[in-house]
C-alpha cells in the first residue's frame, strides 16, 4: 500500500520528508479538503477500561525503583519505531524494562516514556505517551505511522491512566533534563534487569500460559509432518504451522523459530529454516509463543520425522535427556545457577567419554583446563526467561550466573548433544546428529516445577506423541 501523504499536511510525527514518499503523494492539501474529512464524525468511545490484571503489579515493581534510587530521576523508554526500509517499519515492540514497569504489553505506544519525578517522600510516576490526534488534525488521516485512519484506534490519556493505573500526560509535556538517569545507566539498567529475576504470581500465570499455547503449536506441526515432508522446503512449513496456531490462538512468538531438520540441528541458533524435513531425519524445534503481555514461552523438543527415533538417535537423545533430568533434580532455592550447568554437563562428560569420543576421562574433561566434551555441546545449559526470551540480560554476573536460585525464578534447562556432519572426532553413525531438550522451569520453595513437563519429553513418550497427532 503506498503510504504517501500531502506535502503541505502538517503532521506531528512523520512527514513526506522523513518518510521519503514526497514524491508519490496523493493527499488533497487544500484547506477545503482537510476542513472536510476532519469533520462529520460521531463522537468516539471514551469509555475508560477497568485496571488490567498486570497495573497492581507493575505498581509494586515501581516502588521498588522509587526505594532503590532516592531523589533520582529516573526517565524510561519505551522506545521507538525501527525501520525495516524506508517508510517500512519492523511492528512495534516495547523495551522490556519499560513494560515491566508499566504493564504495558503488545498495546504500548511508541515513543512513550515513564518518569519517576523525585518528591520529599519518594517519586511521582508519570506516563507519557503521544494521546491520538483531535479527527481536525490532519495526524488522524494523513500519518501513516499513528494516524488512526491507518493504524486503527489509539487511546486516549484518560483511557490508559484508567487501564494502567497510572497518571499519564502528553508526550508534548515531557522536557529531559541533564540530570536524568535512563537506561544508558548500568546501575538502573542492571537494577531493572535484576529486579526481573524472580518472577510475581502474574508473570507466573503468563509463563504458564504462554507454555501451554507454545504446546498447542508443537502438537499441530506434528499433526502437519504427512504434508510437511512433501514440501522442498518442509522447514518454513514447520515454522509457518507453528507461527498459525499462535496466531490462530491470538497471540505472537518470542523469537524466530528454529525449525532445523537432520544436520541443521547441529546449527544453534538455524533460523533460516529453508531445508527439507526428510523421514528417517531428526527435527529439531526451539519456538515459543508470546503473549499480549510479552511474556514467552522457550521450549524445544527433537522429534523423529517418520515416528521412530532410530537406535543411535534414540541412544543420543535418552543421553541429552538424562543430563536435563539431572540438571532438574538440583534444582532448590539456594543452589547457584552455575551449577545447573556444571549437572547437564557432567552427564554430558560421562556419555561422551562412555562412547569413546572424548581423548581423555569425564572426569578429566571436566577440569576448567580441558572441557573436551563441550565441542559436542559449546552453549549454556540455562538462561532466565520471561518478558524477553533471554531474560535479565543487563544482571550483574553475581546476581545471574553466579547468583543463588531463589524462589519464583523462571528459567529454561536445555542440554544438547551436537555431531557436526563433518567432525572427524565422532563415528559416522552419530555425524549430523542434534539434539536438543529445552524445558521452562519455575523454582518453588522447596524444589521446581517444570512448566513443560505436559510437552512429551522421553524418547518412548516423543514416539507415542507423534503416533497420536499422526493417526488417521
Ligand atoms: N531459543 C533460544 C534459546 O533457546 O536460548
Ligand atoms: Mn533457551
Ligand atoms: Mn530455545
Amino acid at each position: 500500500m503506498d503510504t504517501s501523504t500531502s506535502p503541505s499536511t502538517q503532521t506531528t510525527a512523520t512527514s513526506d520528508e522523513v518518510t521519503g514518499t514526497a514524491n508519490r503523494s496523493t493527499t488533497p492539501s487544500s484547506t477545503a479538503f482537510q476542513d472536510y474529512i476532519g469533520s462529520q464524525w460521531a463522537d468516539r468511545d471514551d469509555q475508560l477500561p477497568p485496571a488490567r490484571a498486570a497495573a497492581a503489579f507493575a505498581r509494586r515493581r515501581r516502588d521498588r525503583v522509587s526505594a532503590r534510587f532516592p531523589g533520582t530521576r529516573l526517565v524510561v523508554k519505551a522506545g521507538s519505531l525501527a525501520v525495516r526500509s524506508n517508510d517500512c517499519d519492523f511492528p512495534f515492540r516495547a523495551h522490556s524494562a519499560f513494560s515491566h514497569l508499566t504493564g504495558w504489553g503488545s498495546d504500548s505506544e511508541p515513543d512513550s516514556v515513564l518518569v519517576f519525578e523525585p518528591t520529599a517522600s519518594g517519586h511521582d510516576t508519570t506516563l507519557y505517551f503521544r494521546e491520538r490526534a483531535d479527527r481536525s488534525s490532519s495526524e488522524f488521516y494523513a500519518n501513516p505511522a499513528i494516524g488512526e485512519f491507518w493504524i486503527g484506534p489509539r487511546p486516549s490519556l484518560a483511557q490508559v491512566a484508567s487501564d494502567l493505573d497510572i497518571a499519564t500526560a502528553h508526550i508534548d509535556e515531557f522536557a529531559p533534563t541533564d540530570d536524568d538517569v535512563t537506561l544508558e545507566d548500568s546501575e538502573l539498567a542492571s537494577f531493572l534487569s535484576e529486579l526481573r529475576l524472580v518472577k510475581d504470581e502474574y508473570e507466573i500465570t503468563e509463563l504458564q500460559s504462554a507454555v501451554h499455547a507454545t504446546q498447542r503449536g508443537f502438537d499441530d506441526v506434528i499433526a502437519d509432518f504427512p504434508r510437511i515432508i512433501r514440501e522442498p522446503r518442509g522447514e518454513r512449513a514447520v515454522e509457518g504451522v507453528f507461527y498459525t496456531r499462535a496466531r490462530l490462538d491470538g497471540n505472537a512468538v518470542g523469537y524466530d523459530t528454529i525449525a532445523a531438520a537432520g544436520p541443521h540441528a547441529c546449527r544453534l541458533h538455524w533460523t533460516r529454516n529453508d531445508g527439507p524435513v526428510v523421514p528417517g531425519d531428526l527435527m529439531l524445534m526451539d519456538a515459543g509463543v508470546e503473549l499480549d503481555s510479552l511474556y514467552t514461552a522457550d521450549i524445544t523438543r527433537t522429534l523423529p520425522v517418520n515416528g521412530t527415533f532410530s537406535p543411535v538417535q534414540r541412544r543420543v537423545y535418552e543421553a541429552v535427556r538424562e543430563a536435563a533430568d539431572a540438571a532438574f533434580a538440583i534444582v532448590r532455592p539456594g543452589i547457584i545457577f552455575r551449577d545447573v550447568h556444571a549437572e547437564a554437563m557432567r552427564v554430558i562428560a560421562e556419555k561422551t567419554a562412555e562412547w569413546g569420543l572424548l581423548p581423555v576421562s569425564a572426569e578429566e574433561s571436566l577440569r576448567p583446563e580441558n572441557q573436551f566434551h563441550r565441542r559436542y555441546m559449546v552453549h549454556g545449559t540455562s538462561h532466565h526467561l520471561g518478558l524477553d526470551v533471554h531474560d535479565c540480560a543487563q544482571a550483574r554476573r553475581e546476581m545471574y550466573h553466579d547468583g543463588e536460585v531463589s524462589e519464583g525464578m523462571v528459567f529454561t534447562i536445555e542440554p544438547g548433544l551436537y555431531f557436526q556432519p563433518d567432525d572427524l572426532t565422532v563415528p559416522e553413525e552419530l555425524r549430523g546428529i542434534g539434539v536438543r531438550i529445552e524445558d521452562d522451569i519455575l523454582v518453588t520453595s522447596d524444589g521446581a516445577v517444570n512448566l513443560s513437563a505436559a510437552i512429551p519429553r522421553t524418547a518412548d513418550e516423543v514416539e507415542a506423541w507423534i503416533a497420536r497427532q499422526t493417526a488417521n
